[in-house]
C-alpha cells in the first residue's frame, strides 16, 4: 500500500467517524517554545488549554513534522527521520479513552478491502501507563487484546507532553510485532526493533509544568476538559504494509537513494558507510525541500541553520560517495514529484524550493575549497611546529565559518597523519551550544509570563473597535505594572492597562502598533505601545501623565488620529508595493516578512541575488502607478477556503483561523489576507520612494520605502543635496552627472601625470647616490635613507638603477625609505659582490630589529618594511660593518 493511501484511508475513517478533516499547519507555526511543529497536535494547542473555543468538537489531520534533536543519528539507525507525517485524531472535551481505543483498534485490523490497514490482530501489542489499569480493561474489552499483550510502562514511556510547559497526558501506544526474526520474544518492554511502535493515543488532560511528569514531576494543573490526541507514523505503517525492512526502503524515500546511486555511481547495499550516506542523503533531501515549501531560508541561528546544516551534509555525503558535481537540483526534483500527490505546493513551488537549495549547494562548495585551503595552511603549520595535533580552535573555526562538520575534519586530518583536538573543539561547541541554551530559556521565560493573564483570557477577548472609529468608551479590565496585578496606578507610573475594547491597533502582521491616549475625568495615561496576548487581549502599555487611574473605571480610549492616518499609508503602501515586486519579479518572490509604521514600510522576501537597478525602478514605477489609479480598497470577511480560491495571498506560518479578513487594492492588483488598518483609496498613500535594496540573510533581500509625505521630505533632502553639488561646481543640476564624470577623468590623467614626474625624479636622484657609493673593502656600498615619501615599487626601481650604476665591480645598494610612519627598504647585491658571499637576505639581519622590519628575498635581491623610523641611522651603520666583514 502506497504512502499516499496510508495517509488517505487514515482521513477518510475519521471523518466517517464524524471528525472535521483539518489540512496540516505549516512547519513553523509560530510558537515561542518550537523550531518546528513536531507533532499533530501543536495547531490545535489553544483548544486543549481552553484559550480558544474549538470551531468543531474533533477533527483529524496529517501533519508534517520535523523533530531534529538528534540530526547525527540520522541514518545510522534506520527509525527515524526527521521529516515524517504523523496522523493524528482528536477530540476537544468530546470523546475520551474508550472511543480513541475503538476507533483505531478498527482501523488497524480492518480489512484492506473495507478501508482499514488489515494488520493481523494477533501481532499487535499494547503499552499503557502504569497507573492507568482503565485503559487496560478498555483494550481487553473493545479489541478482546489477551492480558498477556498488555504491558505497563511508567512515565519515561507512556506519559506524552510536547517537552515543554503545556498540555500532556498518559498514554498508550499500540506496537506491531515484527516476528522473532526481528529480536527477542517478550513485549515492547523486551525489544522495540521487533516490536515497532505505530501508534500512540494520547489521554490529553493535564498541564505540565517546568518539569515533566515524565520524570515523575506532578502536572501542575487539570484541562478544562479531557481530550484526545494520537499519533500515527504513517511511514512505520508503510514500513509494515509495504513489507520493508526499514523506512528509507519505503516507496517515498527509496528512489531518492536510487537517485543519489545514479549521482554517485556507488550502490546502496555494498558498503555500510556508504549506506549512512545514502540515508543522510535521502531524509534531510526530504526535509529540506518540506522546510523550504514551508518558507525556512538557510541561515546561521534558529530554524535557518537546522536547514543549512541539513542542506550540507546532504552536499558533504554525496562528495563523501564520490560525486564530482552539484546533486541537489535532481534530489530537490525527485523530491518534489514523490510528495506532491499529498503536497501539491511541492509542485507548483517548486522553482523556489530548488532555487534556494541549490543556492546553499553552491555556496557550501565554495567555503568547501576555501576551508579546505585554510585546513592545509593549518596542517602546515601544526607540521612546521612538530606537532601532530590540530587545535580545537581551527577545528571550530572550520565547523563554524566554513560549514565544516567536525567528522570532514576528523577525516581529513587522518588522511595528513594528524589528529584533532577534540576536546578543545567540544568545549567551544558547548559555550555556543550555552548561549543557544540561554536564548531557548529565555523564551521560555516569556510563555510562563501568560500566567498572569489566564484569568483575563478566560473572561473573553477585547472588542477591536478601531475599524470604525478612533474614540471608544471602555472598561479598564485590569492593571499590571512589572507582570503583576495592581488595583490601581498613579502619577509617573509605568503600567500595562487591558480593556474590554479598544480603538487602538495593536501591533500584528507588520503594522506597529497605534499611539493614543486612555483618559477620564483628572485622569491622563499616553499609550507607547499595544500588544496582544494569545491573540485575545489588547494590553496597552503606557505611562500615566496625570490623576490615577483604577481597575473597573470607565474610560475613553483614543488613537492618535494623525498617527493612525500615518500608520495605514504605511501598511496599504506595502500592499502596494508587494504587488508591484510580484508583477516584476514574478510569483517566485514571496514575502518573508514586513513592518510598516507611519511614513516607513520594509518588506523582506525571498530572492536569490541583487535586484538590477532597472527591477527596482520598476518596481517603484508600477508602486506608484497603483497610487495614481486611485483604487478603491474593500476589505472583507470569508472563509479561508474561498479567500485562496479568490487568489489572496497568504503569509507562510501564519495559522489563520477558517474566517479570514481579506484587503483588496483594486482587484486583481492587489489581494491580501490581513488584519492591518488601511486607507480608502490608494491615492491617499501618496507617493512611494523605495530608499535601496539589500540582503537580510541568504536568499532573502529587503527593500525600504517611504511613503506620503516622508516621501516628499526625503526627496526634498536629496533635491537640496544636488542643488548644493550643483552649485560648489557651478553647473545647473542637469549637467552635474556630465561635469562630474569630465571631473573624475581629468584627475585620473593629472594622477598619471605625477606619476611619471615621480619615477623620472626618483631615476634622476639614481645618479647622484651612485656617485656617492663608498669603498668598504673590495666592495662599492651606497647604503643611504632614501628620499622621503618614496614607497616600495618607486624603492626597488631607485636601487635596481643605482646598482647598474655601479659597473661591474661588487657593489651593494642598501636603501631604507621613510614614508608614512613606515620604514620600506630594499637590499639589491649585484654579481661579484654575491660571489664575495654577500647576500641580500643576510644584510637585512644586520638592520631588520633596529627598524622593527621583517622581510626577505633572494641573494641578488630583498625587500620588506619595518615600523621604526628612529633605527634607520642606526640600521645603516650597521649595515656598513657587516659589509666590511664580508669584504674586509
Ligand atoms: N502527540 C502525540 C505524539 O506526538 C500523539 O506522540
Amino acid at each position: 500500500m502506497q504512502t499516499h493511501d496510508i495517509r488517505r484511508r487514515f482521513l477518510d475513517h475519521f471523518v466517517r467517524a464524524g471528525h472535521t478533516e483539518v489540512p496540516s499547519a505549516s512547519l513553523i507555526l509560530a510558537d515561542p517554545n518550537l523550531l518546528f511543529v513536531n507533532a499533530g497536535m501543536v495547531q490545535f494547542k489553544p483548544y486543549f488549554l481552553g484559550q480558544e473555543e474549538p470551531p468543531y468538537p474533533r477533527a483529524t489531520s496529517v501533519q508534517k513534522c520535523v523533530r531534529t534533536g538528534d540530526i547525527d543519528e540520522v541514518g545510522i539507525t534506520t527509525r527515524h527521520n526527521t521529516f515524517f507525517q504523523m496522523a493524528g485524531n482528536f477530540s476537544f472535551g468530546d470523546y475520551f479513552k474508550e472511543q480513541a481505543i475503538g476507533f483505531a483498534w478498527e482501523l488497524i485490523t480492518k480489512s484492506q478491502e473495507q478501508g482499514g490497514y488489515g494488520f493481523d490482530p494477533e501481532r499487535i501489542w499494547v503499552t499503557a501507563y502504569e497507573s492507568d489499569p482503565e485503559a487496560a480493561e478498555l483494550w481487553q474489552r473493545i479489541a478482546g487484546m489477551p492480558a498477556e499483550r498488555i504491558q505497563f510502562r511508567d512515565g519515561k514511556d507512556n506519559y506524552w507532553d510536547m517537552g515543554v510547559p503545556g498540555p500532556g497526558g498518559p498514554c498508550s501506544e499500540i506496537y506491531y510485532d515484527r516476528g522473532p526474526a526481528y529480536g527477542r520474544e517478550g513485549g515492547p518492554v523486551a525489544d522495540e526493533d521487533r516490536y515497532i511502535e505505530i501508534w500512540n493515543l494520547v489521554f490529553m488532560q493535564d498541564i505540565r509544568g517546568d518539569q515533566s511528569p515524565k520524570q515523575g514531576h506532578p502536572p501542575i494543573g487539570t484541562l478544562p476538559k479531557k481530550n484526545i490526541d494520537t499519533g500515527m507514523g504513517v511511514e512505520r505503517i508503510a514500513m509494515l504494509l509495504q513489507g520493508v525492512e526499514n523506512v528509507y526502503e519505503t516507496d517515498l524515500l527509496r528512489p531518492i537513494i536510487a537517485e543519489a546511486e545514479q549521482l554517485t555511481g556507488r550502490s546502496y547495499g555494498a558498503d555500510a558507510g556508504d549506506d549512512v550516506r545514502f540515508r543522510v542523503i535521502a531524509d534531510h533531501a526530504r526535509s529540506s525541500a518540506m522546510l523550504i515549501s514551508d518558507g525556512v531560508n538557510p541561515g546561521n541561528d534558529g530554524r535557518g541553520y537546522v536547514l543549512r546544516r541539513l542542506l550540507r551534509r546532504i552536499v558533504r555525503s554525496a562528495r563523501l560517495l564520490g560525486a564530482e558535481k552539484p546533486v541537489m537540483a535532481e534530489l530537490i526534483t525527485v523530491v518534489s514529484q514523490l510528495m506532491a500527490p499529498s503536497y501539491p505546493e511541492l509542485g507548483t513551488d517548486f522553482r523556489r524550493i530548488e532555487t534556494v537549495a541549490v543556492g546553499e549547494e553552491t555556496a557550501f562548495l565554495k567555503t568547501l575549497s576555501t576551508g579546505s585551503t585554510l585546513f592545509d595552511t593549518a596542517v602546515t603549520e601544526v607540521k612546521a611546529k612538530g606537532s601532530s595535533t590540530i587545535p580545537g580552535s581551527e577545528a571550530f573555526t572550520l565547523h563554524d565559518t566554513y560549514g565544516f562538520p567536525i567528522d570532514l575534519t576528523l577525516e581529513m586530518a587522518a588522511e595528513a597523519g594528524l589528529s584533532v583536538d577534540e576536546a578543545g573543539f567540544r568545549s567551544l561547541m558547548a559555550e555556543q551550544r550555552q548561549r543557544a541554551k540561554d536564548d531557548a530559556a529565555a523564551r521560555k521565560h516569556a510563555h510562563a509570563d501568560l500566567s498572569v493573564y489566564k484569568e483575563l483570557i478566560d473572561r473573553g477577548a477585547t472588542e477591536f473597535t478601531g475599524f470604525a472609529e478612533l474614540t471608544s468608551e471602555a472598561t479598564v479590565l485590569a492593571l499590571l505594572a512589572d507582570g503583576v496585578r495592581i488595583p490601581v496606578a498613579s502619577e509617573g507610573q509605568q503600567v500595562e492597562v487591558i480593556l474590554d475594547r479598544s480603538p487602538l491597533y495593536a501591533e500584528s502582521g507588520g503594522q506597529i502598533a497605534d499611539r493614543g491616549s486612555i483618559t477620564a475625568t483628572g485622569l491622563r495615561l499616553r499609550v507607547d505601545d499595544v500588544q496582544k496576548i494569545a491573540k485575545k487581549l489588547w494590553v496597552h502599555k503606557g505611562t500615566v501623565e496625570q490623576g490615577a487611574v483604577t481597575e473597573g473605571d470607565v474610560v475613553l480610549a483614543q488613537a492618535d488620529p494623525a498617527w493612525r492616518r500615518g500608520a495605514t499609508q504605511g501598511h496599504s503602501g506595502t500592499h502596494m508595493v508587494h504587488a508591484a515586486l510580484r508583477q516584476v519579479l514574478g510569483p517566485n518572490a514571496v514575502q518573508a516578512g514586513s513592518l510598516n509604521k507611519p511614513g516607513y514600510l520594509r518588506f523582506d522576501f525571498n530572492w536569490q541575488g541583487q535586484l538590477s537597478e532597472q527591477q527596482r525602478a520598476d518596481i517603484e514605477a508600477v508602486s506608484n502607478d497603483g497610487v495614481g489609479a486611485d483604487f478603491p480598497v474593500n476589505t472583507f470577511v470569508t472563509d479561508l477556503t474561498e479567500a485562496k480560491r479568490m487568489g489572496a495571498l497568504a503569509l507562510f506560518g501564519e495559522n489563520y483561523g477558517s474566517e479570514v479578513r481579506v484587503v483588496e487594492i483594486g482587484g486583481p492588483f492587489s489581494m491580501e489576507l490581513c488584519g492591518g488598518t488601511h486607507v480608502q483609496h490608494s491615492s491617499q498613500i501618496g507617493p512611494i520612494t523605495l530608499l535601496g535594496e539589500a540582503s537580510v540573510g541568504s536568499g532573502v533581500r529587503r527593500v525600504e520605502a517611504f511613503v506620503g509625505l516622508d516621501s516628499y521630505r526625503y526627496l526634498a533632502k536629496e533635491r537640496a543635496l544636488l542643488a548644493g553639488v550643483a552649485s560648489s561646481l557651478k553647473v545647473p543640476s542637469d549637467e552635474v552627472p556630465a561635469r562630474v564624470e569630465q571631473l573624475v577623468e581629468r584627475l585620473k590623467v593629472a594622477e598619471k601625470e605625477l606619476e611619471r614626474n615621480r619615477t623620472a625624479a626618483v631615476l634622476a636622484s639614481a645618479a647622484t647616490f651612485a656617485e656617492r657609493a663608498e669603498r668598504v673593502g673590495s666592495v662599492l656600498l651606497v647604503a643611504a635613507a632614501a628620499p622621503a615619501g618614496i614607497g616600495g615599487g618607486d624603492l626597488r626601481t631607485l636601487a635596481t638603477d643605482i646598482k647598474g650604476r655601479l659597473g661591474s665591480e661588487p657593489g651593494v645598494v642598501v636603501l631604507l625609505g621613510n614614508a608614512d610612519g613606515k620604514v620600506p627598504f630594499v637590499v639589491a647585491v649585484n654579481k661579484p659582490a654575491q660571489e664575495l658571499g654577500v647576500k641580500a637576505g643576510d644584510l637585512v639581519a644586520s638592520f631588520g630589529p633596529g627598524i622593527a622590519g621583517r622581510g626577505g628575498g633572494k641573494p641578488e635581491m630583498a625587500q620588506g618594511s619595518g615600523s621604526d623610523p628612529s633605527g634607520i641611522e642606526a640600521g645603516l651603520a650597521a649595515v656598513r660593518g657587516r659589509v666590511g666583514e664580508l669584504a674586509g
